[in-house]
């Protein structure tokens, strides 16, 4: 809507994952530098944690367009609010197993740990590693759940992991896991994205402006301090500021977005 009034190709803060417009902060770069070495070396299981809207699942898209297709067979679960068997089949199917009963009928946990255990195998042999990422793993409080997918880290060769297991969610994650303590000993790699300070939500701004094509500095200095009061840093309530305030700006013909501005986006905001 206001894309053409501030001159720009796409529109710089929506809320979506887009890897388009990913910013690699010294900490979204480590968390992926992380994830790939897990990966690509097979460490088994991977945690990152990390504020809610910080971007955790945008680093799951961004891991994904780095893993060769070829190489790597991902089954990627990013709603797991499912009991312990909808999510054992629907990392099943993800990872190719096709025939399965339909959840209508009775499937076995057994069963379904066996075809999972059988397409590791199966994905190995044709030369793929499998990658099992469990997004929004906070909202899971079911040990059962986490023992299940503990017992898929049982599938190994001699040192090797025949599938790398990545949880992804919210700091109470870490704590879910812990009680676990045979799974958190298996957490081989972990890694905690906090928000941004001040100078990385400045440069995230600009980020995000110049990758939607901005040709100028639209937002003023002054107005992406206050910014970064409004927000705490967090990358989604940023995004959501500078959104209304590109929008109120356009509609009321500013010529840049102001700190006025932003009070009043951050104030249009609040519930
Ligand atoms: N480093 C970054 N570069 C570009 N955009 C980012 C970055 N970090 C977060 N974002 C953006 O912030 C928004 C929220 O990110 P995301 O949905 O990945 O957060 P999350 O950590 O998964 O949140 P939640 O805990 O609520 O699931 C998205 O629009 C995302 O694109
Ligand atoms: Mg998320």
């Amino acid at each position: 809507m206001y894309k053409s009034y501030w001159g720009l190709e796409l529109k710089p803060f929506e809320n979506t994952p887009d890897p388009r417009f990913f910013y690699t902060s010294a900490q979204h770069e480590e968390a992926l530098t992380r994830l790939i070495y897990g990966v690509r070396e097979s460490k088994g299981a991977v945690m990152l944690t990390g504020v809610f809207g910080c971007g955790k699942t945008l680093l799951s898209q961004v891991l994904l367009g780095e893993l060769d297709r070829d190489v790597y067979r991902v089954a990627m679960i990013q709603n797991p609010m499912l009991t312990s068997v909808e999510l054992l089949r629907s990392i099943a199917v993800r990872l190719g197993a096709t025939g399965l009963p339909t959840l209508k009928t009775e499937i076995l946990k057994d069963v379904l740990l066996d075809t999972i255990s059988e397409l590791l195998l199966e994905n190995y042999n044709d030369g793929k590693q499998s990658v099992i990422l469990l997004d929004e793993m906070h909202v899971i409080e079911d040990k059962m759940i986490f023992e299940d997918l503990r017992m898929l880290l049982n599938n190994q060769l001699q040192d090797h992991f025949l599938c790398t297991l990545i949880f992804m969610g919210q700091p109470e994650l870490r704590k879910h896991i812990e009680v676990n303590k045979q799974l958190n000993q298996r957490i081989a790699i972990r890694y905690h994205v906090d928000a941004f300070d001040l100078e990385n939500t400045i440069a995230y701004i600009r980020h995000r402006m110049k990758v939607a094509g901005a040709q100028r500095d639209i937002f003023e200095e002054t107005a992406l301090s206050l910014i970064f009061q409004k927000s705490g840093g967090i990358p989604r309530r940023i995004n959501q500021i500078c959104d209304m305030s590109l929008f109120i700006g356009s509609s009321h013909e500013f010529s840049t977005v102001t700190p006025a501005l932003v009070t009043d986006a951050a104030k249009s905001l609040e519930g």
